[in-house]
């Protein structure tokens, strides 16, 4: 039986590592070319992992003409591109008795600016063939919950998620789709450099609180993201447009913390 992406070209960025490179490998597990993008060069090492024909690019995506000269190489490459996924970005504390301006912009242009060119380079082409699926890299954080420290990250992840509707609607009529993942927490190396920044004496301590809030009982793995990738950037999806999916062991679900809860 042939991959659920069997033949389908997909580009993930911030593939390097982290929840990237798990979308990535599943997407090649299950039949796409995958493009891997990324600023740092260890992108290089990821794609050659994958075993595959595999291509990678070293590019900052809140560089537009970075950007560009990256789409203009893929579709003389392939031709096409089938499925974007803008996964890069960035996270960092920021306390809000030191409401950091150059922190706030560095969110607004890695995780917003770096979607929004990464859409604008391909779209284009996507909109020329009438198919295309886009899936964005939102949070719960931001449109759903927040923690202390995150006011830059969950104002760049709120505004994935309105950008992913708004997108959904203009390119609809070409039959192309666009959708949110908002994930819980997963164990990557966003997440352990935000543990270390909470308490750099001990970071083990804010992981594990992590877990322990998670119905689940602990941290998702970047391949479960990679797996509802996957099918939203499927035929078997085309039906979904315009909507946000929530990824985190239950974590959103406890109303308090000590009702219904017996110590015993
Ligand atoms: N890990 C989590 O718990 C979690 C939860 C919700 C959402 N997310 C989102 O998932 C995505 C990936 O997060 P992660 O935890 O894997 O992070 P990570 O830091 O582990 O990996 C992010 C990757 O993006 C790359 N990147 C950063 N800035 C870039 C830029 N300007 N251009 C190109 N590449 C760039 C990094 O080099 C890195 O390889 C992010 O959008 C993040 O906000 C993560």
């Amino acid at each position: 039986m042939a991959g659920l992406l069997q033949d389908k070209i997909a580009l993930v960025t911030g593939a390097a590592m982290g929840n990237g490179e798990g979308i990535a490998r599943v997407m090649a597990a299950k039949g796409a070319t995958v493009i891997l993008a990324d600023k740092n060069e260890k992108v290089f090492e990821t794609a050659a992992s994958l075993g595959q024909a595999a291509t990678a690019y070293q590019v900052d995506v809140s560089q537009y003409d970075q950007v560009a000269q990256m789409a203009e190489q893929v579709m003389a490459q392939f031709g096409r591109l089938d499925i974007l996924v803008n996964n890069a970005g960035i996270a960092r504390m920021i306390p809000v008795d030191n409401m950091d301006d150059a922190l706030r912009d560095l969110h607004y242009q890695v995780n917003m600016v770096g979607t929004w060119n990464c859409v604008k380079a391909f779209i284009p082409h996507m909109i020329k063939r009438k198919y295309g699926r886009i899936l964005n890299m939102s949070s719960v954080t931001g449109p759903r919950v927040v923690d202390p420290g995150m006011m830059g990250y969950a104002m760049s992840k709120g505004a994935i998620s309105a950008f992913t509707k708004a997108i959904a609607m203009d390119v609809a009529k070409y039959g192309i789709t666009s959708n949110a993942i908002l994930p819980g927490y997963f164990l990557t190396p966003m997440v352990m450099h935000s543990a270390q920044e909470t308490d750099p004496k001990n970071p083990q301590r804010v992981l594990d609180g992590i877990a322990a809030g998670v119905p689940l009982g602990r941290f998702g793995k970047p391949e479960e993201i990679g797996y509802l990738a996957a099918f939203l950037a499927s035929d078997e999806a085309a039906y979904f447009t315009g909507q946000e999916f929530v990824i985190d062991g239950g974590a959103g679900l406890p109303e308090t913390n000590s009702m219904g809860v017996v110590n015993d």
